[in-house]
């Protein structure tokens, strides 16, 4: 099983760790434009394995895409983060010409490949991908609802002081400060609703602490976050690579699905050798389906702005 990551910055390079430590790829291929920091990247990487205790193989590279050759997924992480005060959506001007090089690059090499977008706006840079590349749908997948589901349950743990193991949460829709639905109605600990813990007045809180959990980070860090990030494309590599079979919210292009077509947004699906198997209709509230629809307005704006 290879794997392709492109940018070896602080998200790219977290995801090859975490998809290295999880051990279930051969090869994990790191990919830069900057001289040699793939390359430093992929090394001091490769002196963790021992103490790690991984076998996968991690190489770099710079901007050779022949070396990324057959990769069985790619994941496309490179274009500029955002600084402290902007939007994700700020970075589009920048960051679709680097998505769309890059996945056309990609593909040359790899033309059964799936891929995963992590560039931001994603949800956005997931609908350029589809429209530049023509590639199956099942087979472009946005990563946003796995990182908005982390920091989701993270807040319900802090609110509920209950151990995050005790927690499941789900966030779809789009992956912007304003356009999350974090579904508090179907929040559990060990099964049982939060509502059950917590004042509607506290889920709220969790709500929008969810919604701007990135620009928190982004404003103590004075960049993107990388950790989480890392760790939630990592998971979504694994469910593909291993054939999982799991349910993820992630960024799928929508064919009349919650009642939305001609856009890539956060919503349920599973995960398994195919890439999308197959995307899961859940029973959402009329409050929850407009802020969906909302969201949808908003993803489909920045897609506006796009030069397809
Ligand atoms: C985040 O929310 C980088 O969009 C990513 O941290």
């Amino acid at each position: 099983m290879k794997i392709t990551v492109v940018g070896a910055g602080a998200v790219g390079a977290s995801c090859a760790e975490y998809i290295a430590i999880k051990n279930f790829a051969s090869e994990v291929t790191l990919l830069d434009i900057k001289e040699g920091f793939a390359e430093g990247k992929a090394m001091d990487l490769m002196q963790t394995a021992s103490l790690n205790g991984f076998d996968t193989k991690i190489t770099g590279v710079t901007n050779n895409y022949s070396k990324t050759a057959h990769s069985d997924i790619c994941v496309i992480t490179s274009g500029i983060p955002r600084k402290p005060g902007m939007t994700r959506e700020e970075l589009i001007g920048i960051n679709a010409g680097i998505v769309k090089t890059v996945s056309k690059s990609l593909l040359e090499h790899s033309p059964n490949t799936i891929i995963i977008v992590v560039s931001n706006p994603m949800d956005t840079m997931t609908y350029l991908v589809h429209k530049t590349t023509g590639l199956p749908k099942n087979r472009i997948i946005g990563m946003g609802g796995a990182l908005d589901s982390a920091r989701f349950k993270y807040r319900l743990a802090e609110a509920t002081q209950a151990p995050i193991s005790d927690i499941d949460g789900m966030v779809i829709g789009g992956h912007s400060d304003k356009g999350m639905v974090p579904l508090t109605a179907h929040a559990t600990r060990n099964s049982i609703k939060v509502s059950e813990f917590l004042s509607e007045e506290r889920l709220n809180q969790v709500k929008e602490d969810t919604k701007v959990g990135g620009a928190t980070l982004t404003k103590l860090l004075g960049t993107s976050a990388w950790y989480a990030p890392g760790a939630a494309v990592s998971g979504l590599v694994q469910a593909i690579a291993c054939d999982q079979q799991k349910m993820f919210p992630c960024s799928a292009l929508l064919e009349g699905e919650y009642g939305l077509s001609d856009l890539a947004i956060g919503v349920p699906v599973i995960l398994g050798k195919n890439g999308i198997e197959r995307i899961v209709t859940i029973q959402l509230s009329d409050a929850e389906k407009a802020h969906l629809h909302e969201s949808a307005e908003g993803v489909k704006k920045t897609n506006g702005l796009l030069e397809l």
